[in-house]
């Protein structure tokens, strides 16, 4: 496959240098002249599609409570860091076609709302970025969102998120109708990416910060490197 995307990309806006799903990690990855951004969305109780990482809003604001448990307007009374609140999907997606951003979208349902998260997220992404010159890569290490952002959105490409390649991931590959892998990086070597590529799909490895390691990863075809290490694997990283 052709890759057509940055080949790197910060993890969650900002990787480590920012409020991880935040417009500031976001703006952040942008001023450092990164050309691509991964983010996590979940939706909120009120079916409200919002960037945030875990199930739970404990870990990262300054409140407790379960993500699919609360409304929109119960997350955005919370504040990350003391000085980020939890944006929706529909505002981090604005302020990438602002900043001429792509995106890695990775669909991160709760549990029990794979389907609907896959639908709504694709259904969103469709509308929001109709104008861009380079549509985003949805992706999801649940193959429930994915079939769901097919349905909702075919015309999308999609990668199948996963920590190693499963048994006959070509055929759950095709069935999803994906354009590419999204692995763990330390599952990645010569033989295996030679394998992805000639079954014709990209490869993106997650999440590398160590600049040896990326340039092992390169050297052995991986075609896109998400990153925490901004100031260490910049976006000019060869
Ligand atoms: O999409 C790549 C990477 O973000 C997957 O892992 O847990 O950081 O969302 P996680
Ligand atoms: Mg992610």
């Amino acid at each position: 496959m052709n890759w057509p995307y940055p080949r790197i990309v910060a993890h969650r806006g900002g990787g480590a240098l920012a409020p991880e799903n935040t417009l500031g990690a976001i703006r952040l990855g942008a001023s450092m002249g990164f050309k691509g951004v991964e983010f996590d969305v979940m939706l909120a109780g009120d079916g409200t599609p919002v960037i945030i990482h875990d199930e739970t809003v404990d870990r990262t604001t300054n409140g407790k409570g379960s993500v699919p448990a609360m409304t929109y307007a119960e997350l955005s009374a919370l504040t990350i860091q003391e000085k980020e609140k939890i944006p929706t999907y529909e505002e981090a997606a604005r302020l990438c076609l602002a900043l001429g951003l792509w995106a890695n979208v990775e669909i991160k349902p709760a549990k029990g709302h794979e389907l609907a998260t896959g639908d709504a997220v694709a259904r969103m992404t469709r509308e929001l970025w109709k104008d861009a010159p380079i549509a985003p890569l949805l992706s999801s290490f649940s193959p429930v969102a994915l079939a769901a952002a097919q349905e909702a959105a075919p015309e999308l490409p999609r990668g199948g998120l996963c920590d190693t390649l499963p048994e006959g991931w070509r055929s759950i590959l095709k069935q999803l109708g994906c354009t590419a892998v999204h692995c763990n990086y330390q599952s990645l070597n010569g033989k295996l990416a030679a394998e992805i590529h000639e079954a014709g799909y990209g490869i993106l490895v997650w999440t590398v910060n160590d600049p040896a390691e990326a340039r092992r990863l390169v050297a052995v075809g991986a075609d896109c490197l998400v990153t925490d290490a901004l100031d260490r694997i910049g976006p000019d990283f060869k």
